[in-house]
């Protein structure tokens, strides 16, 4: 009765369309790389600049080279000034309106000018902001924007960050009267299954030149589009004012959000003004309430869930920086089937749309902001900047980001130096410092903070502007400096102490900080080469031997065992065999889910990209996944490795992880070599093997009865070329991909595991070749191109619809190889 009268409610008072229109404003651009001083004039004749559509990254376009600035560290990839010019009409009709132009992100310091008119510049690469074009715009004419973005001091980052404007643009048109730059603010109260109640505060600018008079109408808007609450308020907002209205409203019996459960409402808002609808804008809602708790971690709805997530850079491989949804919904569907629950954005504001897809996904989001402050990492980074940006920037990430339900918690930073005291970088000017003091002094009771240091005042004012911006998710930073002279977590200030690392510390937590809430913000960080294997396996291999100390190793590769690592990290076994264990551990996130480009320790040039990933830079699992699948889903788990192409008189180590069964049995050509048991916290079995070529069979078994069978075969002489996609049907949308894994197969249709043929790709029809990759850190021919070799048996090919209608077709070859084929259709 209540859903049928709130719909006629609803339908019968629905007005008139909106005035708000958004459009993304990628297509069309111009480009060129360079210093180009006088590109920012409004008839700066750029006839001759590439034309390209957006998100574009320049740098991912080049080979890499030793010789770039970034150093292996950044990607090995170039930097430079790079400008972008879009010339584009306004409806004369648009007039009256005011017109907006929103960038999610451009690295970095850029520059955006209409017609020749400076509207700003913005440092950080990964914020997003929004100029008013407005007041410079020509209606009924041409106009011209000119970004130019500069990453020519380097190195500026850890890993790689792209360079360009990588993240999506938009136009966004509205009448005077509008809902403000992330001008909606979504809390929940009172959560329960029965009901919950929902506050939502909505900003109203009225750029106009009159006093408006007008009504806010939201409604709450199921999954299935049905309204489930609404509500309304009149406001009466005066030229050029600005106004702030909270609304509640009572949702019945609400599907809760959970990881398991996503469950995702909308709140639609209208501004109605004599009937009719001036602005409508989209809130995400998702109902879930939260806590974390000193003695049982991470509750979410009331029940304990520990957070099994994953720390991710933002690159997407082979397509660089450049944000394409469907490659961050590729890597987040292959971490959710391993059973991942978490991820951490390091160590910065990531894309919208990734949030976007955790909400819709289940994901534990911690989103961070920073990775230093003002004490630097990298000769050129942020830390430049921070004096000058940090509240702007942390004020702008906030707003953007707190509507979204999968993001939990803030982190204000990540390792920064500030947690010591060190005076030679330490010295802040006395005006800083009083301004400081200030600040934090008033969220402090005057003795407490006599005795602390300008770090620790420095964190809780950081914290302090999170929580004034949103006082409903904790504040937490990781912390590689466990003890508790850290000046972050002597400031109080941390409402989830995070801790990076120090997993020898982890167990002593309740007693060196009683009380307190635990995460483990970064761990692990596990090295390790898809498909390379170093024996012996019970040996862990830690490289380099101290953090501060080079390591070389020829081929540059590191061992897919579960028994390599860098000297601060944990084997992946160790660290979830602790997190597990202990409850008052709310959860972690394992340094990293996928590799990325940049910092390929323990290595350095020629290696290029890093191999700490759970998962290659092309995207294919390593081993070790299936050990978090058999331990972080019910999915029934075999999974037997190494493979099996090796050397006569050679002995093999032969590793199973499983689940959902109480042994495994192993068998070569026929003969058992016995069954194994995990014991203890074990999770896997092994057997030292004397190599025969054949083939090698496991047998999983529960009381007696057969789970699973998986076998692995030598394979001979590759003959042809095998190629597999995710998707054979892609949207014709110009955004949409297929990722097409490619083979090597040998007389019998056997995969070779080690082959290394050297493939061409041809494609002909509705796509393109947006990438190609291997997973191998070493390779150095750019990601662009149409020619991977297999690393260890498998290469990877990225296509792209090129938004027409109709079919693709792709063709790999390789010298003495039947070539492959494959059709996709793009409708
Ligand atoms: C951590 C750092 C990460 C990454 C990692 C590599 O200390 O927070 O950004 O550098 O080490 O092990």
């Amino acid at each position: 009765m209540v859903m049928l009268s709130l719909q006629s409610c609803h339908e019968k008072s629905a007005p008139e369309k909106s005035a708000r229109k958004t459009g993304l404003f990628n297509s069309g651009w111009k480009f060129m790389l360079g210093d180009i001083r006088q590109a920012c004039e409004k008839n700066y004749e750029d006839a001759t600049w590439r034309v390209l559509n957006l998100p574009h990254d320049w740098s991912i376009e080049a080979d890499f080279s030793a010789d770039n600035p970034a150093t292996p560290g950044g990607g090995a990839l170039p930097g430079g000034i790079g400008w972008y010019r879009k010339t584009f009409t306004v409806d004369a009709a648009d007039k009256d309106k005011i017109t907006y132009i929103d960038f999610d992100g451009i690295y970095w310091n850029s520059s955006v000018w209409i017609n020749g008119q400076l509207l700003g510049e913005r440092p950080s690469g990964y914020i997003s902001f929004r100029y008013d074009l407005t007041p410079y715009l020509r209606y009924g004419q041409e106009n011209t924007l000119a970004v130019k973005v500069d990453n020519t001091r380097q190195p500026n980052s850890r890993w790689y960050s792209g360079s360009g404007i990588y993240r999506n643009v938009r136009l966004v048109t509205v009448d005077p009267l509008h809902i403000g730059h992330w001008g909606t603010y979504v809390t929940t109260t009172n959560v329960s299954a029965k009901s919950a109640e929902v506050n939502l505060q909505v900003t109203l600018e009225n750029k106009g030149s009159e006093s408006r008079n007008a009504e806010i109408r939201s409604v709450i808007i199921d999954a299935g589009g049905n309204p489930k609450a609404e509500t309304s308020s009149r406001i009466t907002i005066g030229k050029g004012g600005r106004s702030e209205t909270m609304q509640t409203m009572t949702l019945d019996r609400p599907l809760l959000w959970s990881d398991t459960h996503p469950y995702m409402y909308t709140i639609t808002t209208q501004i109605v003004e004599n009937g009719q609808v001036t602005d409508e804008y989209d809130t995400p809602l998702g109902v879930r309430s939260f806590e974390f708790d000193h003695a049982k971690g991470f509750l979410l709805n009331g029940e304990q869930v520990k957070i099994k997530g994953v720390c991710m850079h933002h690159d997407l491989g082979c397509l660089g920086a450049a944000v394409n949804v469907r490659a961050m919904e590729r890597q987040l569907e292959i971490l959710k089937a391993m059973g991942c629950n978490g991820i951490r954005t390091s160590h910065n504001p990531p894309a919208p749309e990734l949030l976007d897809l955790c909400d819709r996904m289940g994901f534990i989001v911690q989103n961070e902001a920073f990775d230093m402050w003002r004490k630097r990492k990298s000769p050129q980074d942020y830390s430049r900047f921070f004096a000058e940006w940090h509240e702007r920037d942390l004020t702008d990430f906030i707003l953007r980001d707190r509507n979204h339900p999968s993001v939990f918690m803030w982190s204000i930073g990540n390792e920064v130096l500030e947690q010591w005291t060190d005076m030679s970088v330490d010295t802040l000017d006395l005006q800083q410092a009083n301004i400081l003091f200030n600040f934090a002094s008033k969220m402090l009771d005057n003795e407490q903070s006599d005795d602390l240091h300008v770090n620790s005042l420095l964190t809780i004012k950081l914290a302090g502007m999170v929580k004034e911006l949103d006082p409903t998710r904790p504040v937490t930073s990781g912390n590689n400096e466990a003890r508790p002279v850290n000046h972050l977590l002597k400031s109080g200030a941390m409402e989830i102490l995070g801790f990076n690392y120090n997993d020898n510390l982890w167990e002593n937590f309740p007693e060196m900080y009683p009380g307190q809430k635990y995460i483990i913000t970064e761990s692990t960080s596990s090295l390790m080469s898809r498909g390379y294997y170093e024996m012996p396996s019970d040996q862990v291999f830690i490289r380099p031997d101290r953090w501060d100390l080079p390591y070389f190793k020829q081929g540059n590769q590191c061992s897919s065992y579960d028994n390599s690592r860098a000297p601060w990290g944990t084997t992946h076994e160790r660290t979830w065999q602790l997190v597990k264990k202990h409850d008052f551990i709310s959860g972690l996130y394992i340094w990293t889910g996928f590799d990325y480009l940049g910092e390929p320790t323990p290595y350095w040039w020629p290696s290029r990209s890093s191999y700490f990933g759970i998962v290659d830079l092309a995207g294919f699992p390593k081993d070790v996944y299936y050990m978090y699948q058999s331990e972080w889903t019910d999915k029934e788990v075999l999974h037997l490795f190494p493979h099996w192409n090796w050397e006569a008189g050679q002995t093999v180590d032969v590793w199973a992880y499983y689940n959902q069964a109480d042994e495994v049995e192993l068998f070569l050509n026929g003969k058992s070599l016995g069954k194994r048991t995990k014991k203890d916290d074990e999770m896997k079995v092994w057997w030292r093997v004397p190599y025969e070529k054949g083939t090698l069979k496991a047998v999983s078994s529960k009381d007696g009865k057969e789970v699973l069978v998986r076998e692995i075969k030598t394979s001979g002489q590759p003959v042809s070329l095998r190629l597999t996609a995710d998707r054979q049907a892609l949207d014709a949308n110009g955004t949409d991909l297929s990722f097409i894994t490619v083979e090597a197969l040998d007389a019998d249709g056997y995969p070779v595991p080690v082959a290394g043929n050297s493939i061409d790709f041809k494609i002909e029809g509705s796509g393109f070749i947006a990438g190609t990759d291997n997973g191998d850190p070493t390779d150095h021919l750019s990601l662009k191109k149409p020619t991977r070799k297999l690393f260890n048996g498998k290469a990877l090919v990225v296509v792209q619809s090129d938004g027409k209608k109709g079919d693709i077709r792709l063709t790999a070859t390789a010298t003495g190889l039947e070539a492959g084929t494959i059709h996709i259709t793009a409708n």
